[in-house]
């Protein structure tokens, strides 16, 4: 039902997309064809990753202009904009930190004008650009880790999950390994766990082991270790949100790994589509951070594991200071430091 490799679709009035709650034990598509059940699909994470949950967005809000279809005579008809309106921002709303959620969501809606159709037609157009997006900018960050590394083959390492997944195809930060690892360049993918939702460990060892690329689980607090200790050339990571001056938001456990890499002289590059750049944010300061329900933590495979009545600081992300980062490679260029001062190479 999911054309090619594609993890995310519109199939006859409704978005499919793998269930990536269920993975790895199992492989299942999900159907979903009301704006609450997209919602709560992104809210549990079974659709993740920011371009997937952006893509899904706009999806969403083509479901809502379906809905809301009124009569009209036009080619598209009409819809009840406030109504369509009133569920993009819910929409919008269900996750806070993936700047492409809004950005995907807003430019729907910017459709709604020309009826519920064309709003399908922009969120069609936006599931069949993620995948051409994810390629250029694998490509493109691919040449910049060519060229800022010398061991052949490669030892990488990345965090969370940046692949097929959490785009619509190939992915960023990890279809840049799957590019380097098609020209034979990669000896080795380490992959936190990324506590406490293991996306790592669940999605991201998938991914590696569906694409035949060596791969070996690093526990979350060894990342830096492993740095540190020379087993790793490369640090490559995805971003829910780049602000001007290149701080940079990603999954919690990110900062640590850029500190390391840092104080080790490795590289630390940062994949990820232009629609993540929030260029009405001037720093990380201004990033909404999402926080979790503590029981995500206190309990393991339904256990509890703290005495009763422990809370828990859960913040799902972490924003990087533009000085740990390397660069930062979109379909555009490669932006070191400040996003303003692009020096495209
Ligand atoms: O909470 P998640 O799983 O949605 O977090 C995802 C990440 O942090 C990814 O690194 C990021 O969205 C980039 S996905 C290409």
């Amino acid at each position: 039902m999911l054309p090619g490799d594609r993890s995310l679709s519109w199939d006859d009035g409704a978005v499919v997309a793998v269930d990536q709650c269920a993975l790895p034990g199992a492989y299942r598509l999900l159907r979903l064809s009301t704006v609450d059940e997209v919602i709560a699909a992104i809210r549990r994470l079974a659709i993740r990753g920011a371009p997937a949950i952006g893509v899904a967005g706009a999806l969403a809000v083509a479901l809502s202009a379906a809905a809301h279809r009124v009569g009209g005579s036009g080619v598209d008809g009409r819809c009840d904009e406030v109504a369509v309106r009133a569920d993009a921002r819910r929409i919008a709303a269900a996750r806070p930190t993936a700047v492409n959620l809004g950005w995907a969501v807003e430019r729907a809606v910017s459709k709604l004008a020309f009826g519920p159709d064309a709003v399908l037609r922009e969120a069609l157009a936006m599931v069949v650009e993620d995948e051409h997006v994810n390629r250029a900018v694998a490509s493109r960050a691919a040449d910049l880790v060519r060229r800022v590394t010398k061991r052949r083959p490669l030892r990488l390492l990345t965090h969370c999950n940046t692949g097929r997944l959490a785009t619509v195809a190939w992915g960023t930060a990890l279809g840049t390994i799957r590019t380097l690892a098609e020209a034979g360049q990669v000896e080795e993918v380490l992959f936190g766990e990324t506590r406490p939702l293991l996306q790592g460990a669940r999605l991201t060892a998938w991914e590696l082991a569906e694409a035949g690329i060596p791969h070996r689980m690093c526990v979350d607090s060894a990342g830096p270790t492993a740095i540190a200790t020379g087993l790793v050339d490369c640090v490559l990571v995805g971003a829910d949100r780049v602000c001007l001056n290149g701080d940079v938001a990603n999954k919690i456990g990110t900062y640590p790994l850029a500190l390391a890499a840092n104080r080790a002289g490795v590289p630390f590059v940062v994949v990820s589509p232009e629609s993540t750049v929030d260029r009405a944010l001037a720093s990380g300061a201004g990033i909404e951070i999402e926080h979790r329900d503590p029981a995500e933590v206190t309990a393991l495979a339904g256990a509890p594991i703290t005495p009763p009545g422990t809370g828990a600081y859960n913040p799902a992300f972490d924003v990087v200071p533009a000085d740990l980062v390397t660069a930062v490679v979109t379909e555009n260029g490669v932006h070191r430091n400040e996003i303003r001062r692009e020096a495209a190479s």
